[in-house]
C-alpha cells in the first residue's frame, strides 16, 4: 500500500473510533433512557429541556466555561464543582472523564444530586431555555 493510502486509512479509522466514542441522543430516545433511570417523570420535561440547552444531546460533549473549568457530558457538568479530572472528586466524588462517555447513569446520579441541593438554577442552559415554561412528558 501506498504510504499516502495508508495515512488516509490510518486518520479515517481515526475519526470513526473518536466519533464512537460520544452519543447524540434523540429526543425520544433520552425520554426512554431518563425513564429507565427512574427519574421523576414530571421532572422529565424539565431535564430534556436542559440537556437539550445544555449539550445538544451529545454524551461526549466538552465546553470551556468561566474560570478554567470545562462542561462535560451530557448535562454538562462542571469540572472542579461537581467532578475532578484524572481521580473522584467534586460534589459528585466522580472522574470528570466518565462524564464523557455513553453511560449516563453515573451522570444522571450527579445531575440528580445537584438539582436536589441546587435545583435547576445551577445551570445555564436551564435559565435561559427553559425556566418559567410548562414542560410535560414529551409525547413520544
Ligand atoms: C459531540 O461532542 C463531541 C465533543 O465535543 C464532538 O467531537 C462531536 O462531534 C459531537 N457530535 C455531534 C454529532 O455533534
Amino acid at each position: 500500500m501506498r504510504r499516502v493510502t495508508l495515512i488516509c486509512w490510518c486518520l479515517a479509522f481515526g475519526y470513526f473510533l473518536i466519533n464512537a466514542e460520544g452519543k447524540v441522543y434523540t429526543k425520544c430516545g433520552l425520554v426512554s433512557e431518563l425513564t429507565k433511570l427512574n427519574f421523576p417523570r414530571t421532572f422529565i420535561g424539565n431535564w430534556v429541556c436542559l440537556i437539550e440547552s445544555e449539550s445538544g444531546k451529545n454524551t461526549s460533549k466538552v465546553t470551556n466555561r468561566a474560570n478554567g473549568k470545562q462542561g462535560v457530558g451530557i448535562f454538562q457538568i462542571k469540572s472542579k464543582d461537581w467532578c475532578t479530572f484524572s481521580k473522584n472528586g467534586g460534589i459528585c466524588n466522580v472522574k470528570c472523564e466518565d462524564m464523557m462517555d455513553e453511560n449516563i447513569k453515573d451522570d444522571s446520579e450527579c445531575a440528580e444530586k445537584i438539582q436536589d441541593e441546587f435545583g435547576f438554577l445551577a445551570w445555564d442552559g436551564w435559565k435561559r431555555s427553559c425556566k418559567g415554561r410548562s414542560l410535560p412528558l414529551p409525547p413520544c
